[in-house]
């Protein structure tokens, strides 16, 4: 097992990653209360739901669980009244805590729940997707999604612990596995040059599903995240560049309607228009941008989207948080592992970029 720390002072906590964690040993200095909601889905639920009840009767809690039904097409303001309702039910008070065991989508219910309910309650993420593992489950933000935009109704909560057990990708379907390597993916290309050449040595591998390697990915990536996170929790600068093709990726699933596109899947084409405006700014090569590509695609992700009319694009590109003063911020490459963000782009480039990957 492998473990490291997102360094928010007296919020400091810890991330575990290994395999076959042993859940109750390493829960159990984390679970301040005797209450525990533990909240997942339909699908996970049958696969490790039992497990999970086990280990916490063996730490003497009262336990309760609340099953979402399956999808982001859920993850909205009616599905999460049915966490408050389970709380509320269950007779929970204010020293509880809500347990996501669960993709993003879960995470991002529960630990919205967590910071709403009573105002706000203690959190444990139990992230079982790659791309939750990687992403999500680390540095606090969660939310849900609205008809008009993506993650527009949320609030930072950080979790007490991150327990990241690779033994629970062994279920996780391979479309679900890609859109996880979309987000590692992500940090070779905003940060670590050296991490995309070890992923380019390593891709066959990493989609086949070998644990010990996405092990390896898991902990690099959450590295990077811990670093940004405790550098700017609440996103006033750095922590932005996380959202590398994510404007594009967020107009891309909105525009296609939550759940018909995975999350990964979208940003793995919003990193590459990211990458063609990039290289018409004159800032990487027609190379770079083909080394961008390539990755993606091995990673067995698409790197065009269907068509879509520019203006209906642009126009979900305008509810992106990033937009500041009415003026779209987007994150580019100055080159592969430095990535910024920048108002200051041409827009007819951009217009370009997004045109130039759709068929
Ligand atoms: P998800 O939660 O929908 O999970 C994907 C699918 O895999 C679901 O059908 C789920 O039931 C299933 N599943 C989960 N674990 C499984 C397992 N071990 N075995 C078999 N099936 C399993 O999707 P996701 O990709 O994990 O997360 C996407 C969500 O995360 C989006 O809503 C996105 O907005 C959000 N997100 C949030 C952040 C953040 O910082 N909070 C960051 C990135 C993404
Ligand atoms: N997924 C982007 C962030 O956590 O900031």
């Amino acid at each position: 097992m492998q473990s490291l720390h997102v360094e928010l002072g007296d919020r400091r906590y810890p991330i575990f990653i290994g395999s076959d964690l042993d859940s109750q040993q390493l829960l159990a200095p984390y679970i301040h209360g005797r209450q525990v909601m533990v909240v997942s889905n339909t699908t996970v639920a049958p696969l490790y739901l039992q497990h999970f009840l086990q280990a916490l009767q063996g730490l003497d809690k009262v336990v309760a669980t609340c099953i979402l039904p399956d999808g982001e097409q859920y993850k909205n303001i009616e599905h999460l009244h049915l966490i408050f309702d389970a709380l509320l039910g269950a007779g929970f008070n204010r020293d509880c805590t809500v347990l996501a065991l669960g993709g993003g989508v879960i995470g991002d219910m529960a630990g919205f729940a967590a910071a709403c309910f009573q105002r706000g309650v203690y959190f444990v993420q139990v992230p079982t997707t790659l791309l939750s593992q990687v992403d999500s489950s680390v540095g606090g933000k969660t939310g849900i999604n609205h008809p008009l935009g993506k993650n527009m109704i949320g609030a930072f909560q950080q979790p007490q612990v991150v327990l990241a057990d690779m033994a629970h990708l062994k279920t996780l379907p391979k479309r679900e596995l890609s859109a996880g390597l979309a987000e590692i993916i992500k940090y070779a290309l905003l940060c670590d040059a050296d991490f995309l050449v070890w992923l380019e040595q390593h891709m066959d591998q990493l989609v086949a599903g070998n644990l010990d390697l996405l092990a390896e990915a898991v902990y690099r990536s959450c590295a990077h995240k811990a670093r940004i996170v405790a550098n700017d929790e609440k996103e006033q600068g750095e922590r932005a560049l996380l959202n590398l093709g994510h404007t594009f990726g967020h107009a891309i699933e909105s525009y296609l309607g939550y759940g018909v596109w995975l999350h990964g899947e979208a940003v793995a084409t919003g990193m590459v228009m990211a990458a063609d405006l990039s290289q018409q700014m004159g800032w990487i090569s027609l190379q770079d941008v083909q080394r961008v590509k390539n990755i993606i695609q091995r990673a067995e992700l698409p790197i065009h989207c269907p068509l879509i009319p520019l203006d209906e694009f642009l126009a979900f590109m305008a509810h992106d948080k990033k937009v500041l003063n009415g003026q779209l911020r987007l994150v580019l490459l100055k080159q592969l592992g430095q990535a910024i963000i920048t108002r200051d782009f041409n827009v007819e480039a951009m217009h370009q970029a997004i045109r130039l990957n759709q068929k």
